[in-house]
């Protein structure tokens, strides 16, 4: 029997899941079938409750239904819980386990990828939507020197830093108060997506190891220029993110860890 695996979202068309999972499941041996599952954005709950009647074994869940899925779980993974999100799925009867691997993909491509290690390091993590609150407990479990969160609309960073702030070093500023440097920065922001740019001062990157962009795409964002250009060592995208957060989610359902770089690159020659 082929267990069903897919991917739920809206919109879904343009999803890599599919590719990264029969990949996945190509290199381990595993027998499993991945499909994209359209769903109406008031549909979430009968599409899941569908799936899992016609036998699926778990599902990817992207936007925009992270947060329904995580109410849709009877059991949440701690960092699920953390996140207030859910982007995987797995089914066991009547059960279903909520799991979130965004931030876990996210350490694991800047330290196993990119070998920039977090432990005893400033970080900066611009944004405080849904993204930037995934990756806050996932980058003070590495125990950085401090993790700073900045945003535009600074009462949503001073949120994130008052509730995690038993988790680890971890404070709030607002754009026009940042004059720290840092080893490494995050944008968590949406801003590339409308080809913007959040306003950083250069002198955050005078020692920056690494400029993340937590997105990807063809080419460079504003962003990872704007690094480059202020003094940033090195900038990424974030397709090695997308790539672990998946091997995270296979090792859930299948138990074993996939190779990630074969993938990764075949990604990124698709791009
Ligand atoms: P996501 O789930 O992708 O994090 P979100 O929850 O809508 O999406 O959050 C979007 C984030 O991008 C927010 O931090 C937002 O800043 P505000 O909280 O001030 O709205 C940030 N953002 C979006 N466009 C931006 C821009 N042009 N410049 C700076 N920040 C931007």
């Amino acid at each position: 029997m082929t267990d069903r695996y897919a991917v739920i979202g809206n919109p879904i068309a343009h999803s890599k899941s599919p590719v990264i999972h029969a990949e996945f499941a190509r290199e381990t041996g595993q027998d499993i079938s991945y499909e994209r599952i359209l769903a109406p954005v008031d549909g979430f709950r009968a599409a899941v409750d569908r799936f899992r009647a016609e036998g699926g074994s778990g599902l990817s869940v992207t936007l925009p239904f992270k947060l329904e899925a995580c109410a849709y779980a009877t059991q949440l993974s701690d960092r699920a819980e953390a996140a207030g999100a859910v982007n995987q799925l797995k089914f066991e009867g009547a059960d279903s386990f909520g799991d979130n691997t965004d931030g876990a993909g996210l350490v694991r491509d800047l330290e196993s990828n990119l070998r920039v290690h977090l432990t005893g390091k400033r970080l900066l993590l611009v944004g405080a939507g849904g993204a930037a609150q995934g990756a806050i407990v996932p980058l003070l479990g590495r125990q950085p020197a401090e993790l700073v969160v900045a945003n535009r609309t600074v009462a949503k960073a001073e949120a994130l830093a008052a509730r995690f702030a038993a988790r680890g070093p971890i404070r709030a500023v607002s754009f026009e108060k940042l004059d720290a440097r840092f080893d490494v920065v995050l944008n968590a922001t949406a801003a590339s997506i409308g080809g913007e740019c959040p306003p950083l001062p250069a002198s955050v990157y005078e020692d920056c190891a690494l400029a993340y962009e937590m997105m990807y795409g063809r080419g460079q964002t504003l962003f990872m220029e704007q690094a480059l250009a202020a003094g940033a060592a090195r900038v990424s995208d974030g397709l090695g993110m997308l790539v672990e957060q998946a091997a995270e989610a296979f090792e859930l359902w299948r138990g074993v860890r996939p190779a990630t770089a074969p993938v990764l690159a075949l990604l990124r020659s698709q791009l």
